[in-house]
């Protein structure tokens, strides 16, 4: 079986985006892979996090993995942190990379973009990321579009290690929706959807209340002519919601079209709104009840356990290749 490595940050609630173009990925993929999930809360405090809400945040997130249908019988969850490799490696991953290659970084760039000051952890997230996923051997990396850079560092690493001090790393491969890999925000069409905008009314959540998914669905941004046709270009706020109808009504974008010709977006925006609810209330049910159990511990114990022993296998070897410590 192959491995697949993939994570997310438990930095507040997840989005529309974040479920659409990783976890619903992850649910199809557990049958047919060896797969590791992990919520990454070492990336999380590359940018200030208050402890208390951060602490919630990581359990709220386990709990989310799990009500979206991960089952922990046939994948591994864990909490990054708890698996100490991953910080020793992410050392070893930073010592094999070149600051000018991290300068380059989309998101480095973006992250830091007009601040005064700015942790040194932000520039060496990637090598981190890279750690994360070499440690399992990983084969197959689902993530959404915005990954690509950070997944190509991760290869061009593991290449580099390998030539440098021998075969270590399986080189990963990037798997990207076809559809889906870039869920863009509901008032500003051209920018991607983020849990981090400071518009609530940018994004859904899983756990948003049905009104709300409503309302914030009703209030994109679309255009003024009314005509329910996809066109990235031209049509950004439609072509989105389309995107979005299309993936969880397991409709066709043409199809649809079909369906809303003539009927304007008010007709249409009234329908993707059940969808969506629809989509999340069985979650949220289940996501509710999971938060009240000691059984989300149990797996994350286990899942750590698990993690724990395949990881420091290739941190040993990771070091030994290297000539740290007196192993050889
Ligand atoms: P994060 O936490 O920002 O996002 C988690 C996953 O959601 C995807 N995603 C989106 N997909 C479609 N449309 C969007 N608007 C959208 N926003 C986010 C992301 O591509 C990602 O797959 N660096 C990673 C976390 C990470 C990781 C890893 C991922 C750390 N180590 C190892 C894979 C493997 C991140 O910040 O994801």
């Amino acid at each position: 079986m192959k491995t697949i490595f993939s994570g997310i940050q438990p930095s507040g609630t997840i989005t529309l985006g974040n479920y659409i173009g990783a976890m619903k990925q992850f649910v199809e993929l557990q049958n047919d892979y060896n797969c590791y999930f992990c919520i990454v809360d070492q990336h999380a405090i590359t940018v200030p996090q208050d402890p208390a809400e951060l602490r919630k945040n990581i359990r709220s997130l386990a709990a989310l993995y799990l009500a979206v249908g991960i089952d922990p019988d046939k994948a591994t969850l864990f909490i990054q942190s708890e698996v100490p490799a991953h910080a020793q490696a992410g050392w070893i991953m930073q010592c094999v990379s070149y600051i000018g290659e991290l300068e380059r970084m989309t998101q480095f760039k973006d992250k830091s973009a007009g601040k005064e000051a700015v942790s040194a952890s932000l520039l060496t997230y990637p090598p981190l990321m890279a750690a994360d996923i070499l440690l399992y051997n990983t084969d197959l990396v689902p993530v959404g579009e915005d990954q690509k850079q950070h997944m190509e560092l991760t290869r061009d690493l593991a290449e580099r290690f390998n030539k440098k001090y021998g075969e270590v790393f399986t080189i990963p491969e990037i798997r990207i929706p076809k559809v889906g890999a870039r869920i863009m925000s509901l008032q500003e069409p051209t920018k991607k959807m983020s849990k981090s905008d400071p518009n609530k009314k940018a994004f859904i959540t899983p756990l948003d209340e049905p009104k709300q998914i409503e309302k914030k669905i009703k209030s994109a941004v679309t255009d003024s002519d009314g005509i329910v046709k996809f066109d990235v270009e031209n049509k950004p706020g439609i072509s989105n919601l389309l995107s979005i109808y299309s993936i969880l009504g397991n409709k066709s974008v043409s199809e649809l079209e079909q369906m809303y010709d003539g009927k304007g977006y008010g007709a249409f925006k009234g329908d993707l709104a059940e969808v969506v609810v629809n989509v999340f209330k069985p979650i949220q049910e289940k996501y509710h009840n999971l938060m009240e159990t000691s059984e989300l511990d149990d797996i994350l114990d286990r899942g750590a356990e698990k993690a724990n022993q395949t990881a420091n296998l290739t941190l040993k070897n990771m070091e030994a290749a290297m000539g740290l410590g007196r192993r050889k």
